[in-house]
């Protein structure tokens, strides 16, 4: 159950030997990896074939000046530095500084790349329910995936927006042709035009070669706009040409190149409310809205707590090789009662954490824990958090977490950041004590 999107890997790099099995790794968790050997080859194969969604690079390589480059012809793409075991930790660190979001070492340890596979990846494309609400978005969803319509799908955060995206793609006959998802909100405004239209050589100053856009790369099949309500006017505006004469304009570019594509947008703020704030173009809103789906909150299912709950645990005890535990009545209470301002991606964080944390021979109520959100009202005096700096609850929370676990890379997974950023505050805490 739960098959993963398949992901680009690039592999850049003469690791010979290493690399196959680090390719071989990587396959076999469903992804789609190239691999050159040389860093102006893997630029060659972004700006032709679009872009991949991480560069795993050996760190002979020259990584500051791949780093450099991406960053100067606005392209996005995270880059994961590989060493042979043995090389000198002054290259990782050197890796690091220029730019590379993780060091792995080689030859590859399955779970360092599962971790990183994770890091950068999509998660699961089935979509479980059972609540009514729940069954009919799925219906509706259904119903429009073989229609060419845009569809505008809303919901809070962490709803399943995203595997609902995925879900029409799966069902529409453009299943076979890309499904290329571009988040809106998290790419900065100029490497987002790029991104979506590409540009051609001389475009701007770092831009020496042309590269192909998302638009393009998503010919046929369908693009994801993600956080739509997050672009900038001018970029709207830009968009609506594409969408109305379904054909882009490179950047400096001088004739616009015809794309097939199916749009789907997501938005976790009522984007009508936007248009009325005239902070958003009313007619790409009428362009992209044609369908609208609205993900309702998971407190509003309840019955979809329970099968989401049970299918979490099975999951994550299949991902980490440990028995599949039952889910003690006391502890569904107490999952079936909380508010869940975190909503599905809430949920399933507390289910990974009660299955790795959970010492008994099922999971009770003791190992359901909910962790403070942004979101909810400050908290009233529980567990001695009042009182504490976010920096010192922090702290407490880390070593906890690792302490429990005693595997940084699970650990790193559950707190939600990167084993670089775990590893950086561990050695901040052993040099304060
Ligand atoms: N019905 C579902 N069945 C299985 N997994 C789900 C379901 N809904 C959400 N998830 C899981 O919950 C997490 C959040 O889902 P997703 O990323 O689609 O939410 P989102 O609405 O796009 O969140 P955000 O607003 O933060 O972008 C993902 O890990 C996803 O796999
Ligand atoms: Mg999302």
């Amino acid at each position: 159950m739960g098959k993963k999107r398949e992901m680009k890997i690039l592999m850049i790099g003469n690791l010979s030997g290493h690399m196959s099995s680090a390719v071989k790794i990587a396959h076999e968790r469903g992804a789609d990896v190239s691999s050159v050997d040389s860093v102006d080859a893997g630029l060659e194969i972004i700006r032709s074939r679009g872009v991949a969604d991480v560069g795993m690079v050996d760190v002979q390589c020259d990584i500051a000046g791949l780093v450099d480059h991406l960053k100067r012809e606005r392209i996005h793409m995270p880059v994961v530095a590989c060493g042979i075991e043995g090389t000198s930790s002054r290259q990782a660190s050197q890796a690091i500084r220029a730019g590379a979001l993780e060091y792995v070492p080689l030859p590859p340890n399955a779970e360092l790349i599962a971790a990183v596979l994770e890091l950068v990846s999509g998660r699961e494309e089935d979509i479980i329910c059972k609540d009514g609400r729940m069954v009919a978005v799925v219906e509706m969803a259904r119903r429009v995936a073989d229609k060419r319509a845009s569809v505008l799908i809303t919901g809070g955060s962490g709803t399943g927006k995203e595997v609902l995206a995925r879900y029409i793609h799966k069902h529409s006959d453009r299943s076979g042709r890309p499904f290329v998802a571009v988040n809106c909100a998290a790419i900065p405004e100029t490497l987002l035009e790029s991104e979506l239209f590409g540009h051609e050589k001389g475009a701007f100053s770092g831009a020496v070669a042309m590269r192909i856009g998302r638009f393009e790369s998503a010919h046929r099949g369908t693009l994801l706009l993600d956080e739509i309500s997050e672009m900038e006017p001018r970029l709207q505006a830009k968009l609506l040409r594409v969408i109305q004469e379904q054909e882009v304009d490179r950047l400096g570019g001088s004739k616009p190149i015809p794309v097939d594509v199916r749009i789907l947008a997501t938005s976790n703020q009522d984007l009508s409310a936007a248009v009325r704030e005239k902070r958003f173009r009313e007619d790409l809103y009428y362009r992209l809205n044609v369908v609208a789906i609205e993900i309702p909150l998971l407190r509003d299912r309840p019955l979809d707590v329970e099968v989401l709950a049970r299918y979490f645990v099975e999951s994550c005890s299949k991902e980490n090789g440990l028995r599949e535990k039952e889910i003690s009545v006391g502890a569904m209470e107490k999952l079936q009662g909380h508010s869940w301002p975190g909503n599905v991606r809430e949920l399933e964080n507390t289910i990974h954490r009660s299955v790795l944390l959970g010492m008994g021979d099922e999971i009770g109520a003791e190992d359901v824990t909910f962790s403070r959100m942004a979101s909810e009202s400050d908290g009233e005096g529980e567990d001695g958090w009042v009182g504490k700096s976010v920096k010192e609850a922090e702290k407490d929370l880390i070593l906890q977490t690792v302490g429990h676990l005693g595997d940084q890379a699970q650990a790193s997974k559950i707190l939600g950041i990167s084993l670089r950023v775990l590893r950086k505050k561990l050695e901040e805490y052993s040099l304060e004590s």
